[in-house]
């Protein structure tokens, strides 16, 4: 059901585990599947210098984690902001209709992350 990109990343995911001191954490959940990820920034000056996450869910939402981490990795916050689950879609090359969801908790979870460096800012 899986294409080849979205097998070899969740056999082999970049970016797992916790940052310590984060500048910013994101969790998210998809209560229908019960799914859950979680995302860690480091940002400098606004840019996303490392990112990192913990992911408990499904074979697309660990690829859809490692590949949004990867992504996000030397962006700017605001940038950062834009992108949208389709965007992480593509990244993979396509996931089943079905899996789309659990692109949505990347997004989201990009988005929880620096919603939370941002508060932390004030
Ligand atoms: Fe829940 Fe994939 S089935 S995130």
């Amino acid at each position: 059901m899986y294409n080849q990109k979205v097998i070899d990343i969740f056999a082999n995911p970049k970016n797992v585990g916790e940052i310590e001191n984060a500048d910013g954490v994101g969790t998210v959940g998809n209560p229908s599947c019960g799914d859950i990820m979680k995302i860690y920034l480091k940002i400098e000056n606004d840019v996303i210098v490392d990112a990192k996450f913990k992911t408990f869910g499904c074979a697309a939402a660990i690829a859809s984690s490692s590949i949004a981490t990867e992504m996000i990795k030397g962006m700017k916050v605001e940038d950062a902001l834009k992108i949208k689950n389709a965007d992480v879609v593509k990244e993979l090359e396509g996931l089943p209709p079905q899996k789309i969801h659990c692109s949505v908790l990347a997004e989201e979870a990009i988005t929880a992350a620096i919603q939370d460096y941002k508060s932390k800012q004030k």
